[in-house]
């Protein structure tokens, strides 16, 4: 018995030497210390043999079981120490390999052009005040000179609502709200927002757009304050080598009205496509507030006067990064955003 113990002990010992992973681990603890185990079974029949012999049988059984799992014990760890060790090897990160870039957002050209026209402004005093794009017929039109039937009202071809209610063509109804608001108190504000017009989308125009409209309203304010922000801004946006010419023109709202062009920065004023060989670009409307437009505003013409102008921001825009086709600004291509 005693030596059927230590073959037993050398047999299991050697199998535990060709284990390799805790599976085989285990099918080992099984067969050689579990409950159907050859040493259990002999640890449960020592009571059976002769009482002379029960002593050191026992005491070897014993011996054997517990030199089994300190075997097995030493395995387990050795094996987990296997597994660290190869996951440390395989699984290693390779710190020194670039990271994966996080895709960066930026602000649409459109904003980055209406953050440069505000901080132009900001400098040369005017507040920006927001007005809504749905208007009133009444204030897109009615309130700026244009009743009813004003044939000046063909000038913007218009998205109606309703008959009373409109998606705003021109930013202009924004200066009523603001002199409503503001009145008695002199007001330097630029009004920027988006518009919108019935109008066939070509590589030049779309039927929405934005535009920055400016209202002054004080004492003895002159046509030559008006150029002078007009031409300090152009000045400012796009080189201090620009010139400004005025023309005459027509506005209901204005009187008198201009409009300022500014010699073409791709040309030099030479003529060339943008400019459709003309040497100018038109950069925008202005003129001095109509007194009925002062009124309906609240303020008294006889004592108040101002001056205001309207221009479009997608153009400048396109102008100053030679971008030939509006389109793009609402086609929500990436390739064509991610250049600026
Ligand atoms: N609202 C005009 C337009 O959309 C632009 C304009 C012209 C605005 C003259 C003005 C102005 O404030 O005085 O065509």
């Amino acid at each position: 018995m005693l030596q059927k113990l230590h073959q037993l002990k050398d047999k299991a010992l050697q199998a535990l030497k060709m284990v390799s992973d805790s599976e085989e681990l285990e099918s080992w603890r099984i067969e050689h210390l579990g409950r159907k185990s050859e040493l259990n079974q002999i640890l449960h029949d020592v009571g059976r043999l002769p009482p002379e012999e029960r002593p050191a049988v026992g005491r070897l059984t014993n011996e054997v079981k517990l030199a089994l799992e300190t075997a097995y014990e030493g395995k387990a760890e050795a094996l987990k120490r296997q597994e660290l060790e190869r996951a440390l090897r395989e699984e290693r990160i390779d710190v020194t390999l670039p990271g994966r870039p996080v895709s960066l957002g930026r602000l649409h050209l459109t904003t980055q052009t209406l953050r440069e026209i505000y901080a132009i402004f900001g400098q040369m005093g005017f507040q920006v005040y927001e007005s809504p794009d749905v208007e009133t017929d009444e204030l897109n039109f009615g309130l700026l000179n244009m009743p009813p039937h004003h044939p000046a009202r063909d000038m913007w071809d218009t998205f109606w609502i309703s008959d009373e209610v409109l998606l705003r063509t021109h930013t202009s109804p924004g200066q009523i709200r603001v002199m409503r608001e503001r009145c008695p108190e002199p007001i330097r504000v630029i009004l920027p927002g988006k518009c919108y017009r019935y109008e066939q989308v070509t590589a030049r125009s779309e039927h929405q757009f934005y535009q920055v409209e400016g209202l002054a309203v004080g004492h003895a304010i002159t046509m030559t304050d008006l150029i002078g922000t007009l031409t300090e801004f152009a000045r400012r946006f796009y080189g201090p080598e620009r010139r400004i010419r005025i023309r005459g023109s027509y506005f209901p709202f204005t009187e008198p009205s201009i409009e300022a062009d500014m010699d073409c920065i791709l040309c030099d004023g030479e003529g060339c496509r943008v400019c459709r060989y003309s040497g100018w670009l038109e950069i925008c409307g202005a003129g001095m507030v109509h007194p009925v437009v002062l009124e309906n505003g609240g303020y008294d013409p006889d004592e108040w006067n101002g001056f205001a102008f309207g221009f479009g921001v997608e153009r400048p825009a396109m102008v100053k990064y030679s971008i030939d086709d509006i389109r793009l600004f609402y086609g929500n291509d990436l390739r064509f955003l991610r250049q600026f």
